[in-house]
Protein backbone atom coordinates (compact mmCIF):
# COMPACT_ATOMS: atom_id res chain seq x y z
CA UNK A 1 0.00 0.00 0.00
CA UNK A 2 1.11 3.48 -0.64
CA UNK A 3 1.48 5.94 2.20
CA UNK A 4 1.18 9.23 1.00
CA UNK A 5 3.49 11.80 2.89
CA UNK A 6 2.01 14.88 3.74
CA UNK A 7 4.19 18.32 4.04
CA UNK A 8 4.36 19.73 7.34
CA UNK A 9 4.84 23.36 8.37
CA UNK A 10 5.99 23.94 11.86
CA UNK A 11 8.90 26.52 13.96
CA UNK A 12 12.20 26.37 12.98
CA UNK A 13 14.63 27.02 15.96
CA UNK A 14 18.56 27.17 16.69
CA UNK A 15 19.14 24.22 15.38
CA UNK A 16 17.68 24.44 12.18
CA UNK A 17 21.08 27.21 11.43
CA UNK A 18 23.26 24.81 9.64
CA UNK A 19 20.18 23.59 7.35
CA UNK A 20 19.15 27.07 6.73
CA UNK A 21 22.67 28.13 5.37
CA UNK A 22 22.86 25.21 3.58
CA UNK A 23 19.59 25.57 1.62
CA UNK A 24 20.12 29.08 1.20
CA UNK A 25 23.94 28.91 0.27
CA UNK A 26 22.49 26.60 -2.77
CA UNK A 27 18.83 28.03 -3.42
CA UNK A 28 19.43 32.28 -3.10
CA UNK A 29 21.41 34.22 -5.39
CA UNK A 30 21.68 37.49 -1.97
CA UNK A 31 21.67 34.92 0.77
CA UNK A 32 21.06 36.41 4.24
CA UNK A 33 23.89 35.08 5.67
CA UNK A 34 24.85 33.26 8.98
CA UNK A 35 24.59 36.27 11.20
CA UNK A 36 21.11 37.26 10.01
CA UNK A 37 19.71 33.84 10.48
CA UNK A 38 20.98 33.20 14.12
CA UNK A 39 19.10 36.48 14.56
CA UNK A 40 16.15 35.89 13.44
CA UNK A 41 15.80 32.22 14.67
CA UNK A 42 16.38 33.15 18.08
CA UNK A 43 14.32 36.71 18.20
CA UNK A 44 11.30 36.60 14.83
CA UNK A 45 9.10 33.89 13.84
CA UNK A 46 10.98 31.48 11.33
CA UNK A 47 8.83 28.41 9.64
CA UNK A 48 9.98 26.09 7.97
CA UNK A 49 8.65 23.17 5.49
CA UNK A 50 9.14 19.60 5.92
CA UNK A 51 8.00 16.81 3.20
CA UNK A 52 9.38 13.18 4.04
CA UNK A 53 11.55 14.35 7.39
CA UNK A 54 13.54 16.43 4.47
CA UNK A 55 13.30 20.64 5.19
CA UNK A 56 12.86 21.51 2.26
CA UNK A 57 12.26 25.62 2.33
CA UNK A 58 12.25 28.21 5.39
CA UNK A 59 10.66 31.46 6.11
CA UNK A 60 10.94 34.26 8.71
CA UNK A 61 8.43 36.92 9.72
CA UNK A 62 8.64 39.71 12.49
CA UNK A 63 5.42 40.85 13.65
CA UNK A 64 5.46 44.52 15.40
CA UNK A 65 2.02 45.31 16.95
CA UNK A 66 -0.93 43.95 14.18
CA UNK A 67 1.95 44.52 11.69
CA UNK A 68 3.89 41.14 10.21
CA UNK A 69 6.83 42.00 8.06
CA UNK A 70 7.60 38.76 5.65
CA UNK A 71 11.45 39.19 5.99
CA UNK A 72 13.05 35.83 4.01
CA UNK A 73 11.50 33.04 2.46
CA UNK A 74 13.74 30.40 0.56
CA UNK A 75 12.35 27.27 -1.21
CA UNK A 76 15.29 24.48 -2.54
CA UNK A 77 16.03 24.75 -6.09
CA UNK A 78 15.00 21.04 -6.69
CA UNK A 79 11.72 21.69 -4.87
CA UNK A 80 10.50 24.78 -6.31
CA UNK A 81 8.14 25.14 -8.69
CA UNK A 82 5.42 22.63 -7.20
CA UNK A 83 3.62 24.88 -5.06
CA UNK A 84 5.85 24.55 -2.04
CA UNK A 85 6.50 28.65 -1.42
CA UNK A 86 2.64 28.81 -1.59
CA UNK A 87 2.11 26.37 1.27
CA UNK A 88 4.37 27.94 3.49
CA UNK A 89 3.62 31.56 2.75
CA UNK A 90 0.05 30.82 3.48
CA UNK A 91 0.31 28.79 6.57
CA UNK A 92 3.12 31.32 7.84
CA UNK A 93 0.22 33.90 7.30
CA UNK A 94 -2.15 31.73 9.24
CA UNK A 95 0.29 31.55 12.08
CA UNK A 96 0.79 34.73 12.46
CA UNK A 97 -2.41 36.22 12.41
CA UNK A 98 -2.49 33.74 15.53
CA UNK A 99 -0.29 36.01 17.31
CA UNK A 100 -2.20 39.05 16.10
CA UNK A 101 -1.10 39.86 12.69
CA UNK A 102 -3.89 41.68 10.82
CA UNK A 103 -1.50 42.94 7.75
CA UNK A 104 1.82 42.07 6.24
CA UNK A 105 4.15 44.27 4.46
CA UNK A 106 7.60 42.94 2.66
CA UNK A 107 9.91 44.17 -0.08
CA UNK A 108 10.95 42.18 -3.07
CA UNK A 109 13.63 43.00 -5.76
CA UNK A 110 12.17 44.48 -8.40
CA UNK A 111 13.67 42.09 -10.80
CA UNK A 112 12.31 38.76 -8.66
CA UNK A 113 9.07 38.26 -11.37
CA UNK A 114 9.15 34.58 -9.38
CA UNK A 115 8.92 36.17 -5.83
CA UNK A 116 6.62 39.10 -7.08
CA UNK A 117 4.39 36.96 -9.01
CA UNK A 118 3.85 34.41 -6.26
CA UNK A 119 2.85 37.72 -3.87
CA UNK A 120 0.65 38.55 -6.16
CA UNK A 121 -1.02 35.67 -6.54
CA UNK A 122 -1.63 35.44 -2.70
CA UNK A 123 -3.22 38.88 -2.94
CA UNK A 124 -0.45 41.12 -2.26
CA UNK A 125 -0.81 44.79 -4.09
CA UNK A 126 2.38 47.14 -4.62
CA UNK A 127 2.35 50.07 -2.91
CA UNK A 128 5.70 51.46 -4.48
CA UNK A 129 9.26 51.21 -5.36
CA UNK A 130 12.18 51.64 -2.51
CA UNK A 131 14.78 53.33 -4.48
CA UNK A 132 18.42 51.35 -4.70
CA UNK A 133 17.27 49.01 -1.60
CA UNK A 134 19.44 46.22 -2.77
CA UNK A 135 23.16 45.53 -2.71
CA UNK A 136 23.48 44.31 -6.59
CA UNK A 137 26.95 43.66 -7.86
CA UNK A 138 29.01 47.20 -7.89
CA UNK A 139 25.51 49.23 -8.01
CA UNK A 140 21.71 48.67 -5.70
CA UNK A 141 18.57 47.43 -7.17
CA UNK A 142 15.15 48.90 -6.10
CA UNK A 143 12.95 47.14 -4.11
CA UNK A 144 9.36 46.77 -4.77
CA UNK A 145 6.72 47.02 -1.60
CA UNK A 146 4.10 45.24 -1.49
CA UNK A 147 1.75 44.20 1.06
CA UNK A 148 -2.04 42.70 1.95
CA UNK A 149 -4.42 42.64 4.29
CA UNK A 150 -4.94 39.04 6.75
CA UNK A 151 -6.41 36.84 6.17
CA UNK A 152 -5.08 36.38 2.62
CA UNK A 153 -7.86 35.87 0.09
C1 LIG B 1 10.17 32.85 -4.76
C2 LIG B 1 10.09 31.39 -4.29
C3 LIG B 1 10.00 31.37 -2.77
C4 LIG B 1 8.84 30.73 -4.91
O1 LIG B 1 8.72 29.41 -4.40
P1 LIG B 1 8.12 28.20 -5.28
O2 LIG B 1 7.87 27.06 -4.37
O3 LIG B 1 8.99 27.94 -6.45
O4 LIG B 1 6.75 28.81 -5.80
P2 LIG B 1 5.38 28.02 -6.05
O5 LIG B 1 5.67 26.72 -6.73
O6 LIG B 1 4.61 27.97 -4.78
O7 LIG B 1 4.68 28.96 -7.11
C5 LIG B 1 3.80 29.99 -6.72
C6 LIG B 1 3.59 30.91 -7.91
O8 LIG B 1 4.83 31.56 -8.24
C7 LIG B 1 4.92 31.66 -9.65
N1 LIG B 1 6.07 30.91 -10.14
C8 LIG B 1 6.66 29.82 -9.57
N2 LIG B 1 7.73 29.44 -10.30
C9 LIG B 1 7.77 30.30 -11.36
C10 LIG B 1 8.66 30.43 -12.49
N3 LIG B 1 9.71 29.62 -12.66
N4 LIG B 1 8.41 31.42 -13.36
C11 LIG B 1 7.38 32.28 -13.19
N5 LIG B 1 6.51 32.20 -12.14
C12 LIG B 1 6.71 31.22 -11.27
C13 LIG B 1 3.71 31.07 -10.26
O9 LIG B 1 2.82 32.11 -10.51
C14 LIG B 1 3.17 30.17 -9.17
O10 LIG B 1 1.78 30.10 -9.18
P3 LIG B 1 1.04 28.92 -10.01
O11 LIG B 1 1.54 27.63 -9.44
O12 LIG B 1 -0.42 29.17 -9.74
O13 LIG B 1 1.43 29.11 -11.44
C15 LIG B 1 11.34 30.59 -4.77
O14 LIG B 1 11.48 30.78 -6.15
C16 LIG B 1 12.65 30.98 -4.11
O15 LIG B 1 13.00 30.43 -3.06
N6 LIG B 1 13.42 31.92 -4.71
C17 LIG B 1 14.74 32.33 -4.18
C18 LIG B 1 14.61 33.13 -2.93
C19 LIG B 1 13.73 34.33 -3.13
O16 LIG B 1 13.82 35.01 -4.14
N7 LIG B 1 12.87 34.59 -2.13
C20 LIG B 1 11.99 35.75 -2.13
C21 LIG B 1 12.62 36.87 -1.37
S1 LIG B 1 11.58 38.32 -1.34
Amino acid sequence: MLTKIMPRVAMLGIQHLEQCLLIETRSDPHPWGRVNWLRSLRDDHCLGYWQDNELLAISAYSLVLDEVSLLNIVVDTDSRGQGVGRHLLTEGLEWMQQFGGQRCLLEVRVSNTVARTLYSKLGFVEDGIRKKYYPLGDGHEDAMLMSADLPLM
